[in-house]
């Protein structure tokens, strides 16, 4: 099992949802999140000194899938949240060690 945790525009989140669930990916969590990039927001001068003055509001997802669906979902994400313009996002991967569906008590990766 992995996580695929994404962070990209506000504008995109329909259409994500909308592509992973036609890939098969059934659980998943989308979050409002601040962040900066490369670009740092933007930044301006105050007394001399360069600050940062600006978090964007972005869109962050999280899902955790089987390994077997790991590369689809980078890829469909990738595709859909592109636009090519700066500030487009970032996509991380990571193991995840274990899942349980509280309901049951299940674990494994039959329960994502
Ligand atoms: N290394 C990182 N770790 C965690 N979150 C990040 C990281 N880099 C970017 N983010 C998140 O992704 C959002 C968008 O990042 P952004 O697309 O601006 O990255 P970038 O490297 O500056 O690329 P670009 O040049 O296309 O803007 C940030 O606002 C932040 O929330
Ligand atoms: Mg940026």
């Amino acid at each position: 099992m992995k996580k695929v945790e994404a962070v990209f525009r506000h504008e995109k989140v329909n259409e994500v949802r909308d592509a992973l669930d036609a890939i098969g990916i059934k659980g998943m969590t989308f979050s409002e999140v601040k962040g900066c990039g490369h670009q740092k927001g933007y930044t301006e001068t105050y007394r001399g000194a360069k600050v940062t003055i600006h978090l964007r509001p972005k869109i962050k997802l999280e899902t955790v899938v089987d390994d077997s669906l790991v590369e689809k979902a980078v890829a469909t994400i990738e595709e859909v949240a592109r636009t090519g313009e700066i500030g487009d996002g970032k996509i991380f991967v990571s193991p995840i060690e274990q899942a349980r569906r509280i309901r049951t008590g299940e674990a494994g990766p039959e329960i994502l």
